[in-house]
């Protein structure tokens, strides 16, 4: 599997672990760094691999920063990444098997070295369970290239502000 790897300074001591274990797997590593403690915004890197991923450049990505969370932030900016933050086996299946994650975010403070190895495997090795799932799947790819006509539907209609119409919006 092409698989890209990203982390910020909080996160790359389990990337470069991650990286090895996969390399000597067989499995080809595309690694956007950091490769060291000074620190660096987890935006660029989430950002790297969301980009990878929704590009076609690779199969699956890889994150990792503090807690997980605002480098599974930035991924999922990336249309056509979908990125789980994840700390325990079950979200790894489910976010396989009912959201077909094709980047998994992990946390370097909060997450023991042995729950992650598992939690890489399980990414990994589960497939994405299609059927009712994939319409639901491909709402969120439809959403990143509609948003905008939609969100502004949404404030001429009123609905969101309570407005009567847009001009209500607007500052008297
Ligand atoms: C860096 O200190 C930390 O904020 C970052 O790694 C991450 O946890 C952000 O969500």
């Amino acid at each position: 599997m092409r698989i890209a790897l990203a982390a910020d300074h909080a996160g790359y001591e389990y990337k470069d672990r991650i990286v090895k274990i996969l390399r000597d797997g067989g499995h080809t590593i595309t690694d956007f760094g950091t490769w060291n403690s000074t620190p660096v915004d987890y935006p660029d890197y989430g950002y790297a691999v969301g980009e990878a991923v929704a590009s076609g450049q690779a199969d699956r990505g890889i994150v990792v920063c503090g807690s997980s969370l605002g480098i599974a932030m930035a991924a999922n900016k990336v249309p056509g990444a979908r990125c789980a933050p994840v700390c325990e086996p079950y979200s790894a299946d489910l976010a396989r098997r009912h959201n077909d994650a094709n980047v998994l975010a992990l946390s370097e403070r909060l997450t023991g070295w042995e729950m992650v190895e598992r939690l890489v495997e399980i990414f990994l090795k589960t497939p994405f369970d299609e059927g009712r799932h994939r319409e639901r799947v491909d709402k969120l790819f439809e959403y990143t290239q509609t948003w905008k006509n939609r969100t502004l539907k949404v404030l001429e209609t009123g609905k969101v502000t309570g407005a009567e119409t847009p001009k209500d919006l607007l500052p008297t």
